[in-house]
């Protein structure tokens, strides 16, 4: 069994993985840990006899793999910690900055590193239909991306969107930053042939919904993903920790992962 540890347990995203990791027959839920100061810190995993901790270096010496959904700045003090101690890392946190993703690149040169904006298999599949659907149709077709989050969503356009944005350019070979054109709002003047315009919707407890538009003159294609269950990144994420715990240094993606 890989010894895993969990950051951030009371959040949305980390209490699932600590839960679901209770069931794996891989890994074992070995230590957890939070923001010092947070409520949760002291307590037990539901379940297990891992006491929450809010003491990093200690909580990563014990596993071998981590699983972080926290926040940008936690991502990149945990990523220096890990890489003194050679300790996999396997990043949900969205909305990453420059200084953590240089911390990622330091860990990936003494061990593996699976950073995705989303764990869910058909997202990485709606990934590579859109590429695909972006190089078939050609520049005749306008490219939109149209994203939906619940209401405590803290960062926008979501990292899946920026994701099927960066996907949609491949396709139709442009430079995604030079393309990006997010929210239209006052006097932008007609739309140009080569922008991804890029669209936030926040409201209620929707879990994470993406659409990528493919616009011609005659047709649309709209290509979606609905996350049913928020568990569906949680799973993935823990897949990803069984699959990546054995890997060498490095960077990886849930394109490695799924063999797409
Ligand atoms: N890749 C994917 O598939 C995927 C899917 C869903 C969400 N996400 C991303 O995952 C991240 C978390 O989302 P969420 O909905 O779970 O947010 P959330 O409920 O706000 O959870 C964030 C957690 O991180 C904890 N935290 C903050 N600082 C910490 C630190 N220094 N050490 C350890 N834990 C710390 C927070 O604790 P306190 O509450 O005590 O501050 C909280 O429990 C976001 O960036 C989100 O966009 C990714």
């Amino acid at each position: 069994m890989i010894p895993l540890c969990v950051l951030g347990p009371s959040g949305r995203m980390g209490a699932q993985v600590a839960t679901l990791a209770l069931a794996s027959s891989e890994l074992r839920l070995c230590s957890a840990a939070d923001r010092a100061g947070s409520a949760i810190v002291g307590s037990r995993i539901a379940g297990s006899d891992v006491v929450v901790g809010d003491d990093l270096q200690g909580a990563l010496s014990q596993a071998k793999v981590y699983i972080d959904f926290t926040t940008p700045a936690s991502t990149a003090s945990a990523a220096r910690i890990a890489a003194k101690q050679g300790c996999a890392a396997v990043v949900g946190t969205t909305g990453l900055d420059a200084e953590a993703e240089s911390a990622l690149d330091e860990l990936a040169r003494v061990a593996p590193v699976l950073v995705a904006a989303n764990f869910s298999p058909g997202v990485a599949l709606l990934l590579h239909l859109a590429e695909l659907a972006a190089r078939a149709l050609g520049p005749a077709y306008d490219l939109e991306v149209l994203e939906l989050h619940h209401r405590n969503k803290v960062d926008a356009p979501s990292g899946t969107a920026l994701a099927l944005g960066k996907a949609l350019a491949k396709g139709r070979d442009l430079d995604f930053q030079a393309a990006l054109q997010s929210a239209r709002t006052g006097q932008v003047g007609p739309r140009k042939d080569n922008e991804i315009g890029m669209f936030a919707i926040r409201g209620g407890d929707i879990i994470g919904e993406h659409t990528a538009f493919l616009i011609g003159a005659e047709e649309r294609i709209e290509i979606s993903h609905k996350a049913q269950r928020r568990s569906v990144f949680a799973s993935g994420a823990l897949r990803a920790a069984s699959w990546l715990a054995e890997r060498a240094p490095g960077r990886y993606t849930m394109t490695d992962l799924l063999g797409f």
